[in-house]
């Protein structure tokens, strides 16, 4: 067996970060928004470093407007995760984007969302729990409407918050609120940092934020305390490895840290991010790992595991899709 043919836990998948750009374009024609300006000539998402990607991003993402259009998208990501051998899966979904945050449109939009991903369980076979996704770069305010949407909709679908965005903007402590309010809601939270911020932004989320995961969390291995840190807390990296390479972190996969981390007793995870931004999926990173690594069977089951053991859902749930 093919390593890439496993099933396959993913924790770190953005909701709209997994639009195909065909059905971007497709959104766009039917609502008659012109966005040529952020494809290449190949028909896939153009851009030429972070802060771009985070504009082409939010314009791919400005066509995906209804309760609706996130159903259809919610659709089109399981039908492709499921055929990538994966089994469950948590997404980044962010209220800034699904009714600006109001909390009784966020509902409407949650319905639509959970409602399609009942329907693909049935239909292929792979589970989807929530988490609700600050947006760093919109700043401390949003992010407490965020959570206050994720706590009003805590349970067993809506499982965490997890804060995405520019690393660049403020600091974690900053959005300290939304997270004490996510956690007394029962949510559990992760954030990305150590992706473009250094070491210190990991050292930030784990002291003000009190993240039990980090999205990324790569450039922790800059900082042999903070190493030391992760491992002593047991924390769990949600690493993205092609989303670092095509985002310029890395050269190539043979010069990513995920390897090392590991080594280092560091409990990782591997996922996409965003896959049709980075010409990436599932099985392409298995692929390219076990290329670069020499990783087998085992050490993706390992990966797995820990992937299980961290996934935020219930424990009826991580018994139903072991
Ligand atoms: N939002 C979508 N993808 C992201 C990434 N890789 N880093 C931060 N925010 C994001
Ligand atoms: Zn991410």
């Amino acid at each position: 067996m093919s390593v890439a043919d496993l099933p396959k836990i993913e924790l770190h998948l953005h909701h709209e970060g997994a639009a195909p750009p065909a059905f971007i374009r497709q959104l766009a024609h039917e609502k008659k928004v012109d966005l040529s300006r952020i494809f290449d000539s190949n028909g896939g998402y153009a851009f030429e470093n972070f802060v771009h990607f985070l504009e082409v991003y939010e314009a791919a993402t400005s066509v995906l407007q209804t309760p609706e259009d996130f159903a259809r998208l919610t659709r089109a990501i399981l039908q492709e995760s499921a055929e990538q051998g994966v089994v469950y899966t948590e997404s980044f979904i962010s209220p800034d984007f699904c009714g600006g945050g109001d909390v009784a449109a966020w509902r409407e939009y949650l319905h639509a969302i959970q409602e399609a991903a009942t329907r693909a369980e049935a239909d292929f076979g792979i589970t989807l729990r929530g988490i609700v996704t600050p947006v760093r770069h919109f700043g401390p305010e949003k992010a407490k409407q965020s959570a206050l949407c994720a706590a009003e909709t805590a349970g067993d679908w809506v499982v965490g918050l997890g804060m995405g965005g520019d690393e660049g903007q403020g600091h974690q402590g900053d959005f300290a609120y939304a997270f004490d309010m996510a956690r007394e809601a029962g949510l559990r939270l992760t954030t990305h940092a150590g992706e473009f911020g250094g070491p210190e932004s990991v050292w930030e989320a784990i002291r003000d934020l009190n993240v039990e995961r980090i999205g990324h969390g790569v450039r922790a291995i800059e900082d042999p305390a903070l190493i030391d840190e992760l491992v002593a807390r047991q924390i769990t990296l949600e690493v993205c490895p092609g989303s670092n390479v095509v985002l310029g972190l890395y050269p190539d996969i043979a010069a990513h840290p995920l390897a090392k981390l590991r080594d280092a007793g560091v409990r990782v995870t591997v996922s996409t991010d965003d896959p049709p931004f980075f010409h990436t999926t599932m099985r392409r990173e298995y692929e390219m790992i076990a290329a670069a690594y020499g990783w087998g069977e085992d050490d993706f089951r390992a990966l797995n595991q820990t992937a299980l053991e961290a996934a935020f859902c219930d424990d009826t749930t991580r018994a139903r899709i072991q």
